[in-house]
């Protein structure tokens, strides 16, 4: 999609559909908003008399059409929600709200009004990206696999008009840069949404391999012969069961600062997980082709940091398997030996997230001292049980790291919610016969006990813990729920909120 900002106003006429934005009315009868007086003079006194008669509250997500009676196109109002709850994720979901309305509508290019978005604490540069977020990923579909499609919104415009036209060179430089990250965002939701028979472990490693190329990055790609060389006994143990071989992935952005720091940032990458010989249930499997979220993210925020030219290093670590039952496959009760010379007793096929993360962990704190590690992976069912499918957990071993991911996630509407590591959760992962086992007698605090696991692979180095099971993707039935600039399937979710760590650090 085509999208920019314009010193113009945007009830000139030069767009199908003009979009504009309030904060919900109260219960008395106030006249129309002063924000709002050049749309009712556009409309010749029809937006009044709407107001009037109560028919517009500007209740969150609430649209209402207005054609013009000169002729020049349409006019779409949306409403915000409360004044009080006016940011940055208000803005967004007004935006896809609008542009979710217009689809199949006959409206090509819209253009937002922007002084009608902005409010206290929603500057225009906030605001600004904001409507683009809501824009791009609101219109986002995965198309691939479809003959037709209904046309929706192909060009948008953030309109500056005369209250904003001074701010156009900032405003344009704020865009690009949100353009720029959101089309990592589009990316990678379109090869996450790739299903298993065609998103194989190598050809992970191939899209790897052209991000490398395109971005002019460093890529190794450690096929079956050399994952047992390096004795990645638990990447190699979880793809053993398919025809598909296992694959470690690690793509790296040299920076662009000269003494910048060092982020690690590995994903797990279980192209789909039936569950192994612990096969899982029939009911939703399908789903588990998202299983590859943390790695296709870690790909997309490596992609996203070489085309904004981020300061940090930035070193992506993908650890690819596919999780199926098969003469060949691992079991329960199997204890592997992982890069790091450390063991896993094996007690459910179904925790093969933390037995490919544990080798990927292993080898990139030993091998590129990293001065923080990021992990992202769809961990745990008990992450979704935990917090929903719109919020991500954290665990984090360093203070500054946690709040400079907690503060980014604000930022970019990718909620986190931090939870505590202790001794308890660590008792819990020891193994009578191994270093570690990957699943505990007590059904208790599974989000924790599997971070507690990885723990044990990271060691000292300062680290964070994602688990995204639950925001990673959205189903016909979550979808509802969900906010309007999540499209069926996948999110992406973590990869907006990681790169703006690695822009911003810690507060
Ligand atoms: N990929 C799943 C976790 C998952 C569940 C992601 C639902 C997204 C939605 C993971 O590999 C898994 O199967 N975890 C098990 C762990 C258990 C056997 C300790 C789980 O959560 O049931
Ligand atoms: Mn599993
Ligand atoms: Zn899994």
């Amino acid at each position: 999609m085509k999208f920019a900002v314009d010193r113009r106003d945007a009830l000139a006429g030069s767009v199908d559909v003009a979009v504009s934005a309030f904060t919900e009315r109260g219960e008395k009868d106030e006249p129309l908003p002063r924000l709002l007086v050049k749309e009712d003079e556009a409309l010749d006194g029809l937006l009044t008399a709407a107001w009037k008669r109560r028919e517009i509250k500007g209740r969150k997500a609430e649209i209402t059409v207005f054609h013009r009676p000169d002729g020049r196109g349409r006019l779409l109002l949306v409403g915000l929600g409360a004044k009080a709850t006016h940011d940055a994720e208000a803005v967004r979901r007004a935006a896809a709200s609008a542009v979710k309305a217009l689809k199949g509508r006959g409206a090509r290019t819209i253009g937002f009004r922007l002084a009608t978005f902005t409010g206290e604490g929603v500057p225009t540069e906030t605001a600004t990206r904001a409507i683009a977020d809501g824009t791009l990923l609101g219109a986002y579909e995965f198309l691939r696999y479809r003959a037709t499609a209904e046309a929706g919104v192909e060009e948008g415009t953030v309109f500056l008009g005369e209250e904003h036209g001074r701010e156009e060179a900032a405003l344009r430089r704020a865009l690009d840069q949100e353009l720029t990250l959101l089309d990592s965002v589009i990316w990678t939701r379109d090869l996450i949404n790739l299903p298993a028979d065609t998103a194989t472990p190598e050809r992970l490693a191939e899209e790897a391999r052209h991000v490398a190329k395109e971005y002019g990055l460093k890529v190794t790609v450690f096929d079956e012969k050399k994952l047992e060389e390096l004795h990645c006994g638990g990447i190699l143990a979880v793809g053993s069961g398919s025809i598909h071989p296992p694959r470690m992935v690690i793509v790296e952005y040299g920076g662009g600062a000269r003494s910048g720091k060092t982020v690690a940032v590995v994903g797990k990458g279980i192209t789909f997980d039936s569950g192994g010989i612990s096969i899982k249930p029939a009911l939703a499997m399908q789903e588990m082709k998202f299983d590859k979220s943390g790695a296709c993210v870690a790909l997309g925020i490596v992609r996203a940091a070489a085309a904004l030219k981020l300061p940090p290093k930035v070193i992506a670590v993908m650890a690819c398997a596919e999780n199926l039952p098969s003469g060949s496959s691992y079991r329960p009760g199997d204890v592997v030996r992982t890069y790091n010379g450390k063991t896993i007793e094996v007690l459910n096929t179904d925790a093969e997230g933390r037995v490919v993360l544990a080798d990927a962990l292993g080898y990139v704190v030993d091998k590129y001292h990293p001065d923080e590690v990021i992990d992202l992976a769809t961990l745990t069912g008990a992450e979704v049980v935990a917090l929903g499918d719109d919020t991500g957990a954290l665990i984090a071993t360093d203070e500054k790291l946690a709040k400079g991911l907690l503060s980014a996630s604000a930022i970019t509407g990718e909620p986190l919610w931090r939870m505590p590591l202790t001794d308890f959760h660590r008792e819990l992962v020891k193994s009578d016969i191994a270093d570690v086992r990957n699943h505990t007698e007590l059904s208790v605090a599974g989000v924790l006990t599997a971070s507690a696991f990885l723990e044990t692979f990271v060691g000292k180095t300062a680290w964070a813990h994602l688990d995204i099971a639950g925001p990673s993707y959205t189903t016909p039935s979550t979808r509802k729920y969900q906010p309007p600039y999540q499209s069926i399937g996948a999110t992406a979710f973590g990869l907006r909120a990681v790169t703006t760590y690695l822009r911003d650090g810690s507060p």
